[in-house]
């Protein structure tokens, strides 16, 4: 069952009721400010960061689900009903809500009144911009109300929902003329506030919600909106809201325009007052003016709309398959520039008041954006690296809004290093710019630390080299990739942190999984070195690569598949003598991918027992057996439900891993198969059992051992947004870039005739055709480039500027 439809052409999802089965939102802005938004026009803002500087106070795990947004009432005799349908759930006559690229447009109609809500976040600027166009479509003068709501949030998320002693009695506000002023803390240690505002002279607000709701209600039921009138309260501590009430005469066909806009204003120190006690405006009048009109509004949505254009312009391709242009197009490379911005902050789903900034997380998100903003992934593999300790490892996370690495975690997670490599390499494939690996960049965030990005690259690679166990394995720590992998915790008190309890780094248990990444990434590391002139260095990175390869296939094979680890005790986790979870997804996708076993066999061997032991209808599950029971030497993974997220679930994100893998081997139809069922497109028919929005990627799928097969959960925020751009792109239709130059190696279901691709590189434009209609899996039987035959299928960077017809000819 379907809930709505995409509109290609648009670039949009079209939602055609409120009644989805989960709320279905999108996300507004892309550089600070950011706003979440739900198909009912729920949700919440924040600058920079969502835990430290909230703009509106959302509410979790509030039945019904998605309690608060940007609320807009309209009264119309005694019928009260919202554009969105929430929170009132007034039946409407119309509704619709279309989620486009950084922008979603709610539209409700109720005996005979339109009102269409447009809600984006201009380019440059820090707030969300709600425009509110009502018309009558009737054949009589309507007269109506309409109340504005949004509860502003105190700041810090956290403070704001638990210090209640503290946070009732400091609220603070200012009103002037239509415009709300959020000036909590403003008055000793912020130097930021808030405004809510309309572009029209207001009949009534208030600031104060009990004034709004009225005691003992909720925002499905205001007081105030009952009664038809605002009470002009203004709030002093309790809960500072943010409403306007404007009276409205339409004749039929007439319409109206009311812009609302919440922003966000920093003031230089020195220039916090106007007058003692009064905020200095200045900045917010100036903000305002900029979004006055609706000529002004209407540019700055062009604006938008040229900027997604133009990113997307960068990788387009158009194939016999809509779906796969759909996904490729619009919906994947628009999912990985929300993850890049968010990593794994801020969704439904990440409160947003925990985990800041993943340092694994954001080096793979960089893989799947890396070509939209090329100059935002430098920026960023600095920020990442800029964490690293001296001796290589990581914080496993930083916040945004510092910088800082997070201490309550700390690090220990011994696949991070490695990342950093992935996403170096990733970054200069894409620029050629290897002057990234000369910059100073802070171990610690010392700056009396730093050293070229080069040297923290070598600390990655060296830490791994250094902390092997007894098989000359990578040694785990308090986990890798999977989180839930905890062999060295032993948690068995509730409450506790599964991965940091215990000694969380023995000299024993190691990683299968982390082997194969050192394969991969330190043949990358290996060709960064080369390319920079340490020939020598290179050639001891591939001799250690070796020794790992060589690990890998003895004490990390296991006669049909690879091994997932070796515990504390020095077992065999994922093998066959396992009594649960004799076979893991990730070492056998990430072994395969950096080419472990691919020459001798065990690389195909490994693939063909994923698909007799782990494949679904809905994807591949991430072990088999489930664990049934919990077990203390293999932590959180055992502590979830059979089928659900890391045991034994579809984990969306190493999926693409196996799909990689396949096309390693040069399998085409198999590649495509694995990437279809995990493929929101092709999967939307079963948004009933999917349950989570049908555009972007979900985390996790429940596998065949839960009682909801199918059902997705964690929305948004997945490196499977990366992990399947990568895939999709570089891998089935084969466009890598690469240090040596763009190389071209599609790997395609064999019924596929080919595709037409354009590519920007390196400031050149690639106009690629391939041609299957040998229907091949894999294979560049010949190619040209402007009419030329090539002796190989890697391009040299064409001059910038310059477009490049290439022909690859599949066979
Ligand atoms: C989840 C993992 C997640 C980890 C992060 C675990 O509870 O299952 O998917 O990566 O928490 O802290
Ligand atoms: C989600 C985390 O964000 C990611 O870093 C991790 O790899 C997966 N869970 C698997 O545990």
């Amino acid at each position: 069952m379907k809930f709505g439809h995409f509109d290609d052409d648009a670039r949009e999802y079209v939602i055609t009721t409120p009644r989805t089965p989960l709320p279905w939102i999108n996300y507004l802005g892309s550089e600070a400010f950011f706003s979440l938004v739900s198909h009912t026009a729920g949700g919440y803002s924040f600058y920079k960061d969502a835990k430290l500087r909230r703009i509106t106070r959302y509410r979790y795990n509030n039945v019904p689900a998605d309690s608060n947004g940007r609320y807009y009432y309209i009264k119309e005799g005694s019928t009260i009903w919202n554009p969105g349908w929430q929170p009132t759930q007034t039946e409407l006559d119309f509704y619709e809500c279309r989620h486009g690229l950084g922008y979603s447009i709610i539209t409700g109609k109720k005996n005979g009144l339109a009102a269409r809500l447009e809600l984006f976040v201009p380019v440059g600027d820090n707030c969300e911009i709600d425009r509110l166009v009502l018309t009558n479509e009737s054949d009589a003068p309507k007269s109506f109300t309409v109340f504005s709501y949004v509860e502003f949030c105190l700041w810090n998320a956290v403070d704001d929902s638990t210090n209640f002693q503290r946070n009732f009695s400091t609220g603070e506000v200012e009103v002037e003329g239509s415009t709300i002023y959020h000036k909590t803390e403003y008055r000793e240690r912020r130097d930021h506030y808030a405004l809510y505002t309309v572009n029209a002279p207001v009949d009534g607000f208030d600031t104060s919600r009990d004034a709004f709701l009225g005691a003992w209600r909720s925002n499905a039921n205001p007081e105030v909106v009952e009664k038809g009138a605002c009470t002009n309260s203004v709030a002093h501590g309790w809960a500072p809201v943010g409403v306007h009430q404007i009276n409205v005469t339409l004749n039929p066909g007439e319409s109206r325009s009311l812009i609302y806009m919440l922003g966000y204003i920093e003031n230089p120190q020195e220039e916090k007052w106007a007058a003692p006690g009064v905020i200095n405006k200045t900045r917010a009048h100036e903000l305002m003016a900029r979004y006055a009109t609706d000529a002004q509004v209407d540019e700055a949505l062009a604006k938008l709309h040229a900027h997604w254009n133009n990113l997307l312009s960068t990788y387009a391709v158009r194939s016999s398959d809509e779906k796969l242009d759909r996904m490729v197009n619009i919906w994947n490379q628009y999912q990985c520039m929300v993850t890049f911005n968010m990593s794994r902050s801020a969704s439904y789903y990440e409160s947003g008041t925990g985990r800041g900034m993943g340092f694994r997380d954001s080096c793979q998100d960089l893989l799947g954006f890396v070509h939209l903003i090329p100059a935002r992934a430098r920026e960023r593999i600095l920020d990442i690296a800029a964490t690293q300790f001296p001796d290589g490892s990581a914080y496993h996370q930083y916040q945004p809004l510092t910088k800082k690495g997070n201490m309550d975690v700390g690090s220990g997670f011994n696949d991070d290093p490695l990342w950093l490599i992935a996403a170096v390499y990733a970054y200069l494939g894409e620029t050629g710019d290897m002057s990234i690996l000369d910059e100073q960049v802070d171990f610690d965030n010392d700056h009396t630390l730093a050293q070229p990005l080069l040297e923290h690259l070598r600390r990655s690679f060296g830490y791994l080299t250094t902390h092997k166990g007894p098989h000359d394995l990578p040694l785990i720590g308090r986990a890798d990739w999977n989180d839930c992998l905890n062999l060295n915790c032993f948690s068995d008190t509730p409450g506790e942190s599964f991965q940091t309890t215990g000694p969380s780094e023995g000299p024993v248990a190691e990683s299968v999984f982390i082997a194969g990444m050192y394969v991969k990434y330190g043949n990358e590391f290996a060709e960064i070195l080369e390319a920079t002139g340490h020939a020598d260095e290179a050639a001891a990175v591939r001799k250690e690569v070796a020794g790992m390869e060589h690990a890998a296939l003895t004490a990390g094979w296991d006669g049909k598949w690879f091994r997932r680890a070796y515990d504390a005790y020095g077992h065999v986790v994922g093998g066959q003598e396992c009594e649960e979870g004799q076979i893991f997804i990730e070492p056998q996708g990430m072994c395969v991918m950096a080419g472990i076993g691919v020459d001798t066999g065990e690389a195909v061997t490994a693939l063909q027992s994923v698909q007799t032991r782990l494949d679904t209808k809905y994807g591949i599950v991430l072990l088999q057996p489930a664990y049934t029971k919990y077990h203390l030497e293999l932590g959180e993974i055992s502590s979830y439900p059979p089928g659900y997220k890391e045991n034994a679930g579809i984990f969306c994100h190493n999926n693409p891993w196996v799909s990689c893998a396949e096309t390693v081997v040069g399998h085409g139809d198999r590649a495509f198969e694995i990437y279809k069922k995990t493929c929101p497109a092709y999967i939307e028919d079963i948004s009933e059992i999917h349950r989570t929005e049908p555009y972007v990627y979900s985390q996790m799928v429940a596998g065949c051992d839960a009682a909801t097969f199918g059902e997705a959960k964690n929305s948004w925020l997945t490196g499977t947004a990366a992990w399947t751009f990568v895939d999709v792109s570089q891998y089935i239709l084969g466009i890598q870039p690469t240090l040596a130059g763009l190389k071209i190696d599609p790997c395609l279901p064999h019924e596929m005739d080919g595709f037409t691709l354009r590519r920007v590189w390196r400031g050149a434009t690639y106009e690629i055709t391939v041609d299957n209609t040998a229907h091949a899996e894999k294979g560049v039987a010949s190619m040209t480039v402007n009419g030329q035959p090539v002796p190989t299928n890697t391009l040299s960077p064409a001059p910038a500027g310059t477009t490049v017809q290439v022909k690859v000819v599949m066979g």
